[in-house]
């Protein structure tokens, strides 16, 4: 791990701001990286606060663990176990917030042995938890052309899968791809136009890198855990960085906000009331980098942060 990366967490003021930081709060940080959120949040906490973080890459676990707070503890695991985590430590219907940064953290995109950059060569791996699960390399090699252009389509919107599918196919007969810059040089192969502003390789890689570490489906589950976790008055807040992501939050946010439309004057059955009753949210802010910030960190250009609370009646 090279310890001169740096990480510039993303809209820092408007997520502190957002959270509304009890002196003695509880909250989670459900994707630690390089702890840039989490020491802010530590500023704002009292004495008798707790911060508990959560991040599935090791090495982002390692730099949490020199953090030498009382207040402050980390685990090593996948935040769709958030509510297994929040049961162990006694905390469900008692934390006032919740963060998650998702993707991917600076420590990761450039240490060229992780595979997530295609700018670097090295193994093609994009595991976020190196303990577990199949690599990248291994998943290319071993699966058919009609599921690698699923894979590109759905999570990477790609245009060209098909002809970077059938591109992948050919390398295939003569070589196994094992590394960052083979994928690349197949990509560059099969994409016609060349847009100066966006790599050829950037859907790709991100579409493998979301089935690999099944990112919607944790997102998706830990959201719904969040409702059980969090206290009335509680608040959840989401930076996505990309409308896959962030469709999820916005249908997740909408569907615990939005009433049930009944038309005046008529009776309401049992259902609508059940309805009614699992309006649990209270949406609170949408809220985009500045230009100031996109100047000085350009990954923050695609960010989206979402808030809401949990309502206090129910
Ligand atoms: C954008 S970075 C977070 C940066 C952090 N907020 C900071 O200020 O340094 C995203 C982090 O979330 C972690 N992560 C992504 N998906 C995760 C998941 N499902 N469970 C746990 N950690 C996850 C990644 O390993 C990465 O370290």
């Amino acid at each position: 791990m090279n310890q001169n990366i740096k990480h510039i967490p993303v809209m820092t003021k408007e997520l502190i701001d957002s959270l509304q930081i009890q002196d003695n709060g509880i909250y989670i940080d459900t994707t630690f990286g390089l702890g840039g959120h989490s020491i802010e949040i530590l500023k704002k906490l009292g004495k008798n606060g707790k911060l508990y973080a959560i991040d599935k890459d090791l090495n982002s676990v390692l730099i949490g663990k020199k953090i030498t707070d009382q207040r402050f503890c980390i685990i090593h695991d996948s935040f769709s176990k958030i509510l297994n985590y929040a049961k162990s430590n006694k905390i469900v219907g008692k934390v006032d917030g919740i963060l998650f940064d998702l993707g991917v953290s600076s420590l990761q995109i450039e240490d060229y042995k992780r595979g997530f950059s295609f700018k670097k060569n090295g193994p093609l791996d994009m595991r976020m938890n190196q303990t577990c699960g199949i690599t990248a390399s291994d998943w290319i090699n071993k699966s058919d052309t009609k599921k690698i252009i699923f894979v590109l389509k759905k999570f990477g919107e790609e245009r060209f899968a098909k002809k970077i599918a059938h591109e992948i196919k050919d390398y295939k007969r003569k070589k196994k791809i094992k590394e960052t810059l083979e994928l690349v040089n197949i990509i560059k192969k099969s994409i016609p136009i060349k847009n100066i502003f966006k790599h050829p390789a950037r859907r790709t890689f991100q579409a493998i890198r979301i089935y690999i570490n099944q990112e919607l489906e944790e997102i998706q589950s830990a959201l719904e855990d969040t409702l059980k976790i969090l206290k009335p008055g509680g608040r959840i807040t989401v930076i996505s960085f990309h409308s896959l992501e962030d469709r999820i939050i916005k249908k997740f946010m909408t569907k615990h906000s939005t009433k049930a439309q009944i038309p005046c004057g008529m009776a309401i059955t049992e259902k609508e009331i059940k309805k009614l009753k699992i309006c649990k949210l209270k949406i609170i802010n949408r809220l985009f980098p500045t230009y100031e910030e996109i100047q000085k960190n350009p990954r923050s250009r695609s960010s989206i942060l979402r808030t809401a609370e949990l309502k206090k009646y129910e």
